[in-house]
């Protein structure tokens, strides 16, 4: 490797990650993304330096000579780390190295954006209609009285996304497939290099679908499945034979080798079902997400579904922990609102939440709010009918810079709690449904921790 500087080889960032590089006074953010299996890789900033240079036209030695210039250090002590940072970026596919004698295409790397809040991903709502009835459904979904933004409007939104870096957008809803021109604004974000995933009910994938979805250069799936029977599952989602449907679309979209993610929500009609439900997942080779219902919408009428606050943590630690579901779905993790962008920074220095810090939603109408689930006009940060997405994020309307200043030690009760490492203190949305307060804990993540506490214990977190 180390003749590398010698020869005459032209290190070149690779055409299938995408890159979101932020930073700000005393601090840095990057991360690069590989759509094809949705891996992501921090890097650090001596790492992205490197990677500035990383365009396929310059040799590892004019590489070493601008570091040198840079850094104001002599070539021969930049040498051998430059050597190692590129050894590093080759083996995570982050780079490949051309010995000269290819085509010499120049490849843009996108500049390092000057925010503490870079924006990483978003949840597009396209719709409000939907053709399920689901018991649970938070959103006022099913009755359309939203007007909906057009595919030219989501033309614009893609440039945009692509310009602040994001690299994925979910399409959701409602139910997204539902829009007759769901196609055509999937490929509006594939063309500009903004990686889709799709958020669906699954009941309306048929053949022809499945080919579409599997054709439209769609990154993952999300489906929603909140059983492995329809006596569980259709109940739940409010109209019979969705089921079917549903194991129908699943099965397709497997077998065209579509990567999915299955989405369930634990309720107590298919509570008794995790371990069936543990199976299909690992049969599909899908990761999952098993999660608590939010107490917006629908479930306040239908209370009975839920688990109460007490029963949980032997709920947890019964089903959940043993079968570890919490610990092994995606979406599940332990960390409660800890994504990894998050546990980049010292605990006392996390933001509760990713939601308006890293992610946004888009509502179906265009109004913008942190996520899915805080909606309520104070967390309405603007409309991209009405300004940019880059103004909204820069300077929200509404609470959300208070969002982003609360510190998970700032809530009292979590600032004491021994399991504020691993929980975060929770969810926001959760803590504001229950207690009107996003100062408030998070009862349900309270739950969750109590009922883990065997599993912390057998990983060998002391304090437990
Ligand atoms: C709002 S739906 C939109 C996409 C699509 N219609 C679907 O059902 O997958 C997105 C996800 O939110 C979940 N969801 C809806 N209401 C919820 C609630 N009250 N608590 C937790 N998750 C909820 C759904 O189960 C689904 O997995
Ligand atoms: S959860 Fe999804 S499928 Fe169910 S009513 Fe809500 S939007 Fe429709
Ligand atoms: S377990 Fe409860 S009190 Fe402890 S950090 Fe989480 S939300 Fe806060």
């Amino acid at each position: 490797m180390k003749a590398l500087v010698e020869e005459k080889t032209y290190p070149i960032l690779s055409n299938r990650v995408l890159l979101n590089r932020a930073s700000y006074d005393g601090g840095f953010l990057g991360v690069v993304y590989f759509p094809a299996g949705g891996k992501k890789i921090h890097i650090n900033e001596h790492l992205s330096t490197v990677l500035d240079y990383c365009t396929g036209k310059r040799t590892v030695e004019s590489v070493l000579n601008s570091l040198a210039r840079k850094y104001h250090e002599p070539k021969v002590s930049l040498k051998e780390p430059l050597v190692q940072i590129l050894d590093t970026l080759e083996k995570e596919d982050i780079i490949s190295m051309r010995d000269g004698t290819e085509p010499q295409a120049k490849m843009k790397i996108p500049p390092v954006l000057k925010t503490p809040y870079p924006l990483h991903t978003v949840n597009l709502e396209l719709t409000a209609e939907c053709n399920l009835k689901c018991m649970h459904c938070f959103g006022k979904f099913g009755n359309g009285h939203f007007e909906e933004l057009t595919l030219e409007e989501i033309g614009d939104l893609a440039k945009q996304l692509k310009k602040l870096q994001v690299y994925e957008v979910a399409l959701s809803g409602g139910e997204p497939l539902l829009r007759e021109d769901f196609f055509e604004i999937a490929k509006v974000f594939v063309k500009d290099g903004v990686a889709v995933g799709l958020m669906t009910n699954g009941s309306l994938v048929d053949e022809q679908m499945a080919d579409n979805i599997a054709r439209a250069g769609i990154n993952s799936v999300g489906v929603s499945l909140d059983g492995v029977r329809s006596d569980t599952h259709d109940p739940f989602r409010g109209v019979r034979g969705s089921f079917q449907k549903t194991m129908k679309g699943i099965q397709l979209l497997h077998d065209r080798g579509m990567r999915l993610k299955i989405y369930t929500v634990l309720n107590r009609m298919n509570s008794g079902e995790m371990k069936a439900l543990l199976e299909l997942y690992r049969r599909l080779d899908a990761t999952y997400s098993v999660s608590r219902t939010l107490t917006r919408g629908k479930p306040r009428e239908n209370k009975h579904l839920l688990f109460s606050v007490k029963e949980f943590p032997r709920f947890y630690e019964k089903f959940l922990v043993a079968e570890e579901v919490v610990f092994r779905g995606e979406g599940s993790r332990i960390k409660e609102g800890g994504r990894e962008e998050l546990a980049q920074r010292p605990v006392e220095e996390r933001a509760r939440c990713h939601a308006g810090v890293h992610t946004l939603n888009i509502r179906p109408d265009g109004a913008v709010t942190p996520c899915a689930s805080l909606i309520e006009p104070e967390f309405v940060m603007g409309n991209i009918r009405d300004n940019l997405v880059e103004d909204i994020w820069l300077e929200p309307e509404g609470t959300v810079n208070q969002i982003r200043e609360l510190r998970a030690i700032e809530i009292e009760k979590c600032a004491d709690c021994r399991f504020l490492d691993q929980c975060g203190s929770g969810c926001m949305a959760c803590a504001y449904l229950e207690k009107g307060t996003i100062l408030a804990p998070d009862l349900g993540a309270c739950a969750k921790m109590e009922g883990s506490k065997s599993f912390f214990r057998k990983s060998g977190v002391r304090r437990f």
